[in-house]
């Protein structure tokens, strides 16, 4: 049974105590309100994980991730974070390839593939975002276009290194933007991402990871999303910022 994961990418927003705040109220619904076998995932900017690690790290539902890592070791790369660094601070996830890092910071599947091995190679279990532009959607090339981000950024991966890869698929036509992808449109990528795995690494491996859907996932929304065959949860940007919201995604189950 592949498990069900609902991440909150809060992306560049809260100051630290605003951060403290959030993070209070999350883990005090999760205990009060959650009795599903749901993992919930915490992403804040680099400056809140260690406070915000402090106020999980006794959860067991609740895992903490960063939004993203260098892919050298260390050295020159001021303004940057290292994989060995956030796994030092007790990340367990990073968030790797987000259409708004491949977008603002010109981010490539060969560049992602090599964050990827170094986040492996820390014990980060990454979350590879994927997703096509509205462009290539109305082009109806989205499905290649995809599959060539996964091709190009995992493939190169063995069994076991994959299965510890969670996949976020966000079509860059619904993030922020309020205008969701149809369940049948989620449904339909998630089924060619699932198909994808299977035809690199079997049946029984692709069966097992899960893919998150991201792209303005709502407490209203969410239900018929989680309820797709291939949609595993959520990966949540707006949402995650309000507790209530978030946590009435995590119960859509
Ligand atoms: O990483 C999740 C994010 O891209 C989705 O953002 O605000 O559309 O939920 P939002």
């Amino acid at each position: 049974m592949r498990q069900k994961i609902v991440a909150g990418n809060w992306k560049m927003n809260n100051t630290l105590d605003e951060g403290l705040k959030l993070t209070s109220e999350i883990v005090n619904m999760v205990n009060d309100e959650v009795n599903t076998d749901v993992r919930v995932i915490l992403a804040p900017p680099f400056v809140h994980l260690t406070q915000v690690r402090g106020l999980v790290k006794d959860s067991e539902k609740i895992s903490l991730s960063a939004q993203n890592c260098n892919e050298n070791d260390e050295g020159a790369f001021t303004g940057e974070i290292s994989a060995e660094m956030l796994a030092s601070v007790g990340v367990q996830y990073v968030i790797l390839g987000h259409s708004e890092r491949r977008e603002y910071f010109d981010e490539t599947n060969e560049q992602l593939a090599k964050k990827i091995d170094i986040a492996l190679a820390n014990n980060l279990k990454p979350i590879f975002c994927c997703g096509e532009s509205l462009e290539v959607r109305e082009n109806g090339l989205f499905k290649e276009f995809v599959s060539n981000q996964i091709s190009d950024s995992l493939f190169h991966l063995g069994e076991e290194d994959l299965k510890k890869v969670v996949i976020a698929y966000e079509p860059i036509w619904a993030i922020g933007t309020g205008k969701t992808a149809s369940t049948e449109q989620a449904q339909e990528m998630h089924a060619v991402i699932r198909e994808l795995l299977a035809e690199r690494y079997g049946a029984d491996v692709a069966e097992n990871i899960s893919i998150l859907y991201g792209g303005s996932c709502k407490p209203s929304n969410a239900p018929e999303l989680f309820a797709c065959k291939d949609v595993d949860g959520g990966l949540i940007g707006g949402a995650s910022l309000k507790s209530r919201d978030f946590l009435d995604i995590i119960k859509s189950f």
